[in-house]
């Protein structure tokens, strides 16, 4: 796991969406894994500028969302489908339809999940995974106890995280919902490459897990120690907590340009 500690969120982004750029430079009908809220904000803003700057496309890309509230209206605001909108597949290049989520309106959501899981099978995996972490250490809404080979299903929130994403919900927690589909622990650790992004003090305490906590369930995060792509890009309020905090800037210091992420 590489982790590289920057100032703040928008120059934590950079190598990210240099990661991005010169993977779909290699591979322009690249998968890429998509998640929402507030982490992947500055990565997403950084791609725009590219993309409008004419350094990226994403007219032969894919993506797929890693989760979605169940049983929001298709027209709700903080349906992910509508967030991803918002935030990135509306303001460049993609074809119409190339961004998949899991289908939270679905009558049988279990089913739903099953069919996501074989969508991007189908589509020859995930490149690149974009995630962000929550307070409580999950990475897309695999919450705490989640099996560690999960795959996508149905998944309550937890308490924890209804609370942390009230704050999208007019700050009303019984408005967001208490149930989601999510792409599993499973799922997430079969994309080539996890790039995860956390920003502020709020995030410390899951990344000092994440980094170096023993892999658990109880810090479902954790699960990417075994991953042999993975990324991890802090500002300085997220990285508090890592005791080795100086080793990864030194090592990062010293990486070679040409190696890339
Ligand atoms: C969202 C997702 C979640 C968030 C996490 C952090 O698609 O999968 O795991 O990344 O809850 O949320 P923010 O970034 O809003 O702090």
């Amino acid at each position: 796991m590489e982790v590289v500690i920057k100032s703040g969120a928008e120059e934590a982004a950079v190598p990210a969406a240099d990661a991005i750029e010169r993977l779909l430079a290699d591979k322009p009908d690249a998968v890429l894994g998509l998640a929402t809220g507030s982490s992947p904000q500055a990565l997403y803003d950084e791609l725009v500028r590219r993309y409008e700057a004419g350094r990226i496309s994403f007219a032969r890309a894919r993506g797929f969302m890693l989760d979605e509230y169940v049983g929001l209206d298709a027209g709700h605001p903080e349906r992910y489908r509508n967030v991803i909108e918002r935030e990135l597949v509306g303001r460049v290049d993609f074809a119409p339809d190339a961004v998949q989520g899991p289908d939270g309106l679905a009558d049988d959501p279990q089913a739903a999940a099953v069919a996501y899981e074989q969508a991007i099978a189908d589509a020859g995996g995930v490149d690149l995974q974009v995630l962000g972490i929550g307070t409580n250490g999950h990475i897309a809404f695999n919450e705490p106890g989640s099996s560690l080979a999960s795959r996508t299903r149905v998944q309550p929130l937890t308490a924890q995280t209804r609370e942390d994403n009230a704050r999208f919900f007019d700050d009303d927690v019984d408005a967001v919902p208490p149930l989601c589909l999510t792409q599993g622990l499973g799922t997430i650790m079969a994309a080539r490459h996890l790039v995860l992004l956390a920003s502020g003090t709020g995030k410390a305490a899951a990344v000092r897990e994440l980094v170096e906590g023993a892999v658990s369930a109880s810090w479902p995060a954790t699960i990417m120690q075994h991953h042999p792509h993975a990324t991890v890009l802090l500002d300085e309020a997220a990285a508090s907590r890592l005791e080795r905090a100086d080793y990864y800037r030194e090592a990062y210091a010293a990486k070679p340009q040409w190696q890339g992420f």
